[in-house]
């Protein structure tokens, strides 16, 4: 499975709009049915409004009718020394539309790979049910 996402998140590098920060970010998500969802970073001469790549991943997969039951993993693949860290946007992201149990393998471009859950990354994280106290 992580080298099936490497693989695929290896090939959407290029889809990369990066014009710049230079910084090329990729993704792929795994279903429970086999189907890969990938996304790359895209930004904007308006800079917050550029998207990572982890998010178009897990969008493209929800515009595909998939919901976060259906979701067995997704590798995040980045040009760093250690493996890739998520942002913090990202991670509140993931914390909603992903499940606890969720694979996050975090890469780089020299092979490493490392294996989260979402509350390794984003603990104590803002929720829906939170918001009730309102
Ligand atoms: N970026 C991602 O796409 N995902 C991450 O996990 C880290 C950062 C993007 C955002 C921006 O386009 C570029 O990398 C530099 O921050």
């Amino acid at each position: 499975m992580k080298d099936l996402l490497y693989k695929e998140a290896l090939s959407a590098l290029d889809l990369s709009y990066s014009p710049y920060s230079k910084f090329k970010v990729s993704a792929c998500l795994l279903t429970k049915d086999g189907k890969t969802f990938k996304g790359a970073n895209i930004e904007n001469a308006s800079y917050p409004l550029s998207m990572c790549a982890e998010r178009n991943a897990i969008y493209h997969a929800y515009m595909n009718g998939y919901k976060k039951e259906d979701i067995k993993a997704i590798l995040i693949l980045g040009d760093t020394k250690d493996v890739i860290s998520p942002c913090g946007a990202c991670r509140q992201v993931m914390s909603e539309l992903l499940n606890k149990d969720t694979i996050i393998y975090l890469a780089n471009l020299k092979g490493d790979i490392k294996e989260y859950k979402i509350d390794d990354l984003l603990p104590y994280s803002f929720k829906e049910s939170d918001l009730d106290n309102a």
